[in-house]
């Protein structure tokens, strides 16, 4: 499977100008896996509620509408971020969309810092995807600071996590060596670049959009400062291996009656 991510900073508030960009991306290489940013057609600092409101999109909208015809078009799957207006509730979210349309939306489960005025908190659980034979998971940013959440994609049978993100903390390309190598499973984080000044807040994207094998392995790297298309042949079967020496396995070597939740 050859697995894309295309790196750009996203207009503030013109989800017209970032689709064009989008589209003009997923139509420059053949992949059969795109994966874009987080709210990568609205951009990410809004003022208030009210503003994230006006500029959500539910999943049946029209820019989905334009990626699923995008999806026909090239033969291609997209996960993209987004933001998602349902009724009176707002998610910061990732749609994994196919030629057949909407496969699913998840809704990011641990809001960042300021996300917290403006977004609804998704409700979990997390699910996985079918990818062909294989499976996709998504995750969205700060999710990558819970070992869990990629852990419950992995131990659903998630041979792939597509990792949307607006990373503005520089820890987390580290972080998800470890999440692709701890779980064994492909990490595709696809985050932007650009600064973002609104509303008395200043934030700069870190960009270093990267793919990672399941052995930890960095494919690709994108540059910290600029727009970046990576694009690397993902053989998926890998990620059903789950053993690090012919006596352990990642998942099978695991003691959750040891383990315990906070009290
Ligand atoms: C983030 O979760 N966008 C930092």
């Amino acid at each position: 499977m050859r697995a894309a991510i295309f790196q750009f900073s996203p207009a503030f508030g013109d989800v017209a100008a970032n689709m064009a960009r989008i589209e003009r991306a997923v139509r420059s290489a053949d992949a059969d896996l795109w994966v874009l940013p987080e709210l990568a057609t609205t951009g990410y600092l809004f003022a208030d509620r009210a503003e994230c409101s006006a500029l959500a999109e539910p999943a049946d909208g029209p820019s989905l509408r334009a990626l699923v015809d995008l999806c026909r078009e090239r033969s291609t799957r997209v996960v993209i971020g987004f933001a998602e207006r349902e009724g009176e509730r707002i998610y910061n979210a990732a749609a994994h969309l196919s030629p057949e349309g909407v496969l699913s939306v998840y809704r990011k489960v641990h809001l960042f810092d300021r996300e917290r005025v403006t977004f609804d908190p998704g409700p979990g659980p997390f699910r996985v995807d079918p990818l062909g034979a294989h499976r996709l998971g998504m995750m969205i940013c700060f999710d990558w600071v819970f070992p869990e959440a990629a852990r419950s994609l992995a131990l659903l049978g998630a041979d792939v996590i597509a990792h949307p993100a607006n990373l503005v903390l520089p820890f987390c390309q580290d972080a998800m060596v470890t999440r692709a190598l701890e779980n064994g499973v492909f990490c595709l984080t696809a985050n932007r670049v650009g600064v973002e000044r609104r509303a008395g807040v200043e934030l700069a994207f870190t960009g270093r959009s990267q793919i990672v094998d399941p052995q930890g392995r960095v494919l690709a790297r994108a540059p910290s400062d600029a727009e970046a298309t990576l694009a690397v042949d993902l053989e998926l079967e890998l990620a059903r291996d789950k053993s690090l020496t012919p006596r352990n396995d990642r998942l099978g070597d695991r003691r959750p009656e040891c383990y315990v939740e906070r009290e």
